[in-house]
């Protein structure tokens, strides 16, 4: 199984998701500034790999302070928490990881940097468990024969574990013939770059299609199901998730197809409003170039949120590990939870 980040002999491992599909490379490091300038630059990208990614990062952070000074540790924890934050502030896997490195710390006296790890590893664990329960219990919506839209990438290389969304594709291409689309995901190609890698690795037919084509596709009638990730569902239902994927909700209404959301419950925030979060915006640089080659005029402004917001009415079901839920989602998460 391709692991996308790891934990071993003292260092963390993950691979550089910016360089696929033309280079396959594995970063090792002690550093948790790197892991903070990799999750910067969407070297590990999606939301439950931040996540996990932001656990570790802690852990390496941990090895700064003095063994068993509670203070010290506990000021390193909090700035390095703030920095991961700065870096990426949308998934809400990053929040779940922090808080619970947080606790550790409150409430431990001894040994805490190596609960601390302990915690990190086992938040990877998680991720890897509830990625298998999702892809079973989501694969239970597929039929053979079906044609699924995917959007960006929810796969091994967006998690610890073999993914969300892609993961449930993955799980029901085993035992079932299906076909996919996968969205380009402008502006950073992240489903023709990665999930288009990921489908091709496991010999899974897929088609990659270009953002502005799904109105087509769908009116046309050739899409059976879709299938998204999330990086954050709030306790009504509304879901952020990679650009695009509220014009995809709103086009598969309108052509009555079911689209159902997959997340392990570490992204739903229960905290927070909607109304109260700001969707990361990134550079104008990302929708002017590709790599290096200039795509636009070099001086041209560019719009680029990195997510948006789908409304709870657009969608069919959310799969988490813990089961899948149905609309009203203010009352199916909160029965989920308890
Ligand atoms: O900007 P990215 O690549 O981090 O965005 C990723 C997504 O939007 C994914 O759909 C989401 O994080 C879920 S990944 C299992």
């Amino acid at each position: 199984m391709l692991i996308n980040i790891r934990y071993e002999d003292g260092e963390v491992k993950f691979i550089d998701t910016t360089l696929l599909p033309n280079k396959f490379r594995i970063v090792s490091t002690k550093d948790p500034d790197v892991i903070i300038e990799a999750i910067r630059k969407m070297k590990i990208r999606g939301a439950p790999a931040i996540g996990a990614a932001s656990a570790l990062c802690l852990a390496l952070a941990a090895n700064k302070a003095q063994k068993n000074n509670k203070e010290e540790l506990k000021k390193i924890i909090d700035d390095y928490a703030r920095k991961l934050i700065e870096a990426r502030p949308t998934a809400y896997n990053m929040y779940y990881a922090i808080k619970r490195i947080q606790r550790v710390i409150e409430e431990n006296d001894n040994d805490i940097r190596q609960k601390i790890l302990d915690e990190a590893l086992k938040i990877c664990e998680e991720d890897i468990e509830a990625n298998r329960k999702i892809a079973e219990l989501g694969a239970s919506l597929i039929k053979d024969g079906d044609r699924i839209l995917t959007h960006c990438n929810t796969g091994a290389l967006a998690t610890v574990g073999i993914g969300t969304a892609l993961g449930i594709i993955s799980y029901a291409a085993k035992t079932k013939k299906i076909f996919v689309y996968a969205t380009e995901t402008r502006p950073v190609l992240q489903g023709a770059r990665l999930t288009a890698w990921e489908l091709r690795a496991q010999k899974i037919p897929y088609k990659i299609l270009p953002d502005s084509a799904v109105g087509y596709l769908l009116k046309r009638g050739e899409v059976d199901k879709i299938f998204v990730g999330a990086d954050r569902i709030f306790s009504t239902g509304h879901v952020i998730n990679k650009i695009g994927t509220f014009t995809i909700a709103v086009l598969a209404k309108r052509f009555n197809i079911p689209f159902y959301v997959a997340a392990p419950t570490s992204t739903i925030d229960f905290k927070n409003k909607v109304e109260d979060v700001k969707v990361e915006e990134r550079s104008r640089e990302e929708v002017i170039r590709i790599k290096r080659l200039y795509i636009a005029p070099k001086d041209a402004n560019a719009f680029n949120p990195a997510f948006d917001i789908t409304d709870p009415e657009l969608i069919d079901a959310i799969i988490t590990e813990k089961g899948i839920v149905y609309r009203p989602f203010e009352r199916s998460l909160k029965e989920l939870i308890l």
